[in-house]
C-alpha cells in the first residue's frame, strides 16, 4: 500500500476508524499523528469489544506495528487503562506499540486546567471541550513548558511534576478551582513511568526507517478538519492539526514521502460541542439521524448535534488535505428520509 494519510473530513466522528481498519490490513505500520484521549473509537474484533483512544486499532492486527507520534498528546494513566484492557484480552503489545519520546504529556493538572477554564467562560465563549486536559497540554507544549514522555525517563522526573503541580494550583487558586496533592500525583507518575518504559521510543527513526524499507505506513489523523486549530472554526476547535499537513509534523515523515491523502466523510453531518453549524437540524429531523446513526460522543456519551451534508465543508476539506479519495460512511441512515437535502452553498444577508 503507499503511503496514505487519513483524515476526518468534517467535525470528527466521520467513521473514520471503520476506514482505518480496513486500511491496516494493508498497512505495515500504523501512526497516530494528532489529538489524545478527546478521541474515541469502539473496535469489535472478533465479537470482543475494544474501546481505544490513544492506540491505533492496528494493535488487534497480529503483526502490525504501532506508533503514538510526538504529535499526540499523551494521558499515561489513559493508556495504562488502554495497555491493561489489552492485555486483558490476551494482546500484548510491548514490542509493537511505540511511543515517541517527544510526545508531549497531558498531565493531571492539564485536565483539572481544562475544567476550570471551560467552568469559567462565559456561556457564549464555552467551547464544549471533552474535558480531557487537550487545551492546556498544547498549549504547555507551545508554551515550551511541556512535559515529553521522554522525561519519564530523567532522574529528577519526579520533582519536576510536584512543581508542575504547585504552578497548576497557582492558576487554580486564582480561579477559585479546587487544588491538586502534589506527593499523590508525584507518586502516580513515577508509577506510571516505570509502567510505559518499555514502550518509549525514537519514532521519528522507526518510522523513517521504516520508509527506506519498503513498509507501508498508514498515518491516521483524530477529529476532522473543521476542528483543526488553523482550519477549523476558530476558536471552536481543538488544539491540533487533524488536517494532512499535520501528519507530517506529528511524525516526522517527510511530505515527499506521502503517497496519496483519504478523506473519510459522512453523508449528513454531525458536530460535538459548541460552534457554528449551518447545516444544522434542530428538528425531528435531526433527532431521528441521531437516533438512527447512533451519534452520541464516544468519549463523552454526549448527544452529537445532526444536521444535512454540506459540501461547502466538503470541498474545504478537498483543498486543504488535498484528498485523493474518498470514503462516504453511514450512507444506510439515510436509506428512509422521503427528502435529503445537500448544501451547495452559504447566503449571508442578500
Ligand atoms: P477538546 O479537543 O477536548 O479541547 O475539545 C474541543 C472541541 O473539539 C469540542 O467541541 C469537542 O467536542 C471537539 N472534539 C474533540 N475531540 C473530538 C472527537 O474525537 N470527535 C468529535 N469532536 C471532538
Amino acid at each position: 500500500m503507499p503511503n496514505t494519510i487519513l483524515v476526518g473530513a468534517q467535525w470528527g466522528d466521520e467513521g473514520k476508524g471503520k476506514v482505518i481498519d480496513v486500511l491496516t490490513s494493508q498497512a505495515d505500520l500504523i501512526v497516530r499523528y494528532q489529538g489524545g484521549s478527546n478521541a474515541g473509537h469502539t473496535v469489535i474484533a472478533d465479537g470482543r469489544k475494544h474501546v481505544l483512544h490513544l492506540i491505533p486499532s492496528g494493535i488487534l492486527h497480529a503483526g502490525k506495528q504501532c506508533v503514538i507520534g510526538n504529535g499526540v498528546v499523551m494521558d499515561p494513566f489513559d493508556l495504562i487503562r488502554e495497555i491493561d484492557g489489552l492485555r486483558e484480552q490476551g494482546f500484548d503489545p510491548v514490542g509493537r506499540l511505540h511511543i515517541s519520546d517527544r510526545t508531549h504529556m497531558v498531565m493531571s493538572w492539564h485536565r483539572a486546567l481544562d475544567a476550570a477554564d471551560e467552568a469559567r467562560r462565559s456561556q457564549e465563549r464555552k467551547i464544549g471541550t471533552t474535558g480531557r486536559g487537550i487545551g492546556p497540554a498544547y498549549g504547555a507544549k507551545m508554551g515550551r513548558s511541556g512535559l515529553r514522555v521522554g522525561d519519564m525517563l530523567s532522574p529528577s522526573f519526579p520533582e519536576t511534576v510536584e512543581a508542575g503541580v504547585a504552578e497548576a494550583n497557582a492558576v487554580l487558586a486564582g480561579w477559585g478551582a479546587p487544588l491538586l496533592d502534589g506527593r499523590e500525583i508525584r507518586t502516580r507518575y513515577e508509577n506510571a513511568a516505570r509502567t510505559l518504559a518499555p514502550y518509549i521510543a525514537d519514532t521519528v527513526a522507526l518510522v523513517n526507517e521504516a520508509d527506506r524499507a519498503g513498509k507501508s505506513i498508514l498515518l491516521e489523523g483524530a477529529q476532522g478538519t473543521m476542528l483543526d486549530i488553523d482550519f477549523g472554526t476558530y476558536p471552536f476547535v481543538t488544539s491540533s492539526n487533524p488536517t494532512a499537513g499535520g501528519a507530517c509534523t506529528g511524525s516526522g515523515l517527510s511530505p515527499r514521502r506521502i503517497d496519496r491523502v483519504v478523506g473519510v466523510i459522512k453523508c449528513y453531518t454531525t458536530r460535538v460541542g459548541a460552534g457554528p453549524f449551518p447545516t444544522e437540524l434542530a428538528d425531528e429531523t435531526g433527532e431521528r439521524l441521531r437516533q438512527k446513526g447512533g451519534e452520541f460522543g464516544a468519549t463523552t456519551g454526549r448527544p452529537r448535534r445532526c444536521g444535512w451534508f454540506d459540501a461547502v465543508v466538503g470541498r474545504y476539506a478537498a483543498m486543504v488535505n488535498g484528498v485523493d479519495f474518498w470514503a462516504m460512511t453511514k450512507l444506510d441512515v439515510l436509506d428512509e428520509e422521503p427528502v435529503i437535502r445537500i448544501c451547495t452553498a452559504y447566503q449571508r444577508d442578500d
